[in-house]
């Protein structure tokens, strides 16, 4: 059954599209179809996979941004497959396991369809508000929905250092939201914000949708999960195995209060590098840090469930 993973964090540079990109890069290698979202105007993701010259040739008109201007305010429209690409250059390394890693790709364009989405939704306190909550916070599910039967075992959406439309219209598409977080000092402040305004969105979306849980413990139940912090950018050194000792304090700090991934990934010149080659450095890395990323799989096929 394909299952969707939001990867959500508000601030930037910490890791996020690198981490979608390898995370999905690690499952596809091993033999996993997967379908990688960009939902960021910056199109960070989709410039890891293909250069300009390619985007404007093949997928010019079928970015995310093109899919929701086609589908327009009846909520109905082409189906996202047709939006779907495959990059070249990971083609040849998925091949021989079967797997596949294709992707929604996103563009400046992007930012316009999030505006006029705000507009669409209204003010919370207008009449109308519910109904259009669910046409438009719901758009996206319903366009992942149409994608069940097309055999892909995960959706992994790439998001913008924000809380808005977008993203939140990610994480209800999703079983499961994964937050990358460097280990640096006020990062559990940031995590607990984070958290904290994911339970409160999934309680007040659910509500609106009528699917609220008999009581407010259940509410855990209610999908989607918060599959945990992921420590990204970890840097290692300073005469102690793995990660800083300052980073060491940190992350031990996390662990305490939250859900946390024991795998981690480490700050390494390969993964920039992989960004510069259109191929996710996780197709190649030295054995020591895939040995990190492929934990890192595992947990998240674990955490998510099949
Ligand atoms: N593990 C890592 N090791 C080295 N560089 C990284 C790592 N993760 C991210 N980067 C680099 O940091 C920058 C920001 O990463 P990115 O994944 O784009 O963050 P975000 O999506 O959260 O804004 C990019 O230049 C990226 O190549
Ligand atoms: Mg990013």
């Amino acid at each position: 059954m394909m299952k969707v993973a939001t990867v959500v964090n508000s601030k930037g540079g910490v890791g996020k599209t690198t981490l979608t990109a390898n995370v999905g890069a690690e499952l596809a290698r091993r033999g996993r179809r997967v379908l990688l979202l960009d939902l960021d105007y910056q199109a960070s993701l989709t410039h890891s996979l293909y250069r300009p010259a390619e985007i404007e040739r093949q997928i010019d008109r079928r970015t995310i941004a093109d899919w929701y201007m086609a589908v327009g305010r009846r909520g109905s429209g082409p189906d996202l497959m047709r939006y779907v690409s495959w990059p070249e250059e990971v083609r040849a390394h998925t091949r021989r396991s079967g797997g596949e890693l294709a992707i929604v790709a996103s563009a400046p364009k992007l930012e316009g369809v999030a505006a006029r989405l705000g507009v669409e939704l209204g003010n919370p306190s207008s009449r109308r508000y519910q109904d259009r909550h669910r046409q438009v916070v719901m758009r996206l599910a319903e366009g992942l929905r149409s994608l069940r039967r097309e055999g892909f075992d995960y959706v992994l959406i790439d998001c913008r250092p924000d809380f808005e439309i977008l993203t939140r219209s990610a994480i209800v598409a999703s079983e499961g939201v994964v937050v990358p977080a460097q280990p640096e000092r006020l990062a559990t402040f940031g995590i607990r914000h984070l958290t904290e305004k994911l339970a409160d969105f999934k309680k007040k979306n659910f509500e609106i949708l009528g699917w609220s849980p008999a009581s407010e413990n259940r509410l855990e139940e209610l999908a989607p999960t918060f599959l945990g912090v992921v420590f990204t950018r970890v840097r290692h050194g300073g005469g102690v195995p793995g990660p800083i000792p300052s980073s060491q304090q940190i992350i031990a700090e996390v662990r305490h209060l939250f859900p946390t991934f024991n795998a981690m990934m480490r700050e390494n010149v390969d993964f920039q590098a992989g960004v510069d080659r259109l191929l996710p450095a996780a197709f190649g890395l030295r054995p020591d840090i895939a040995a990190e990323i492929q934990a890192l799989v595992d947990e998240f096929e674990s955490r998510i469930g099949s």
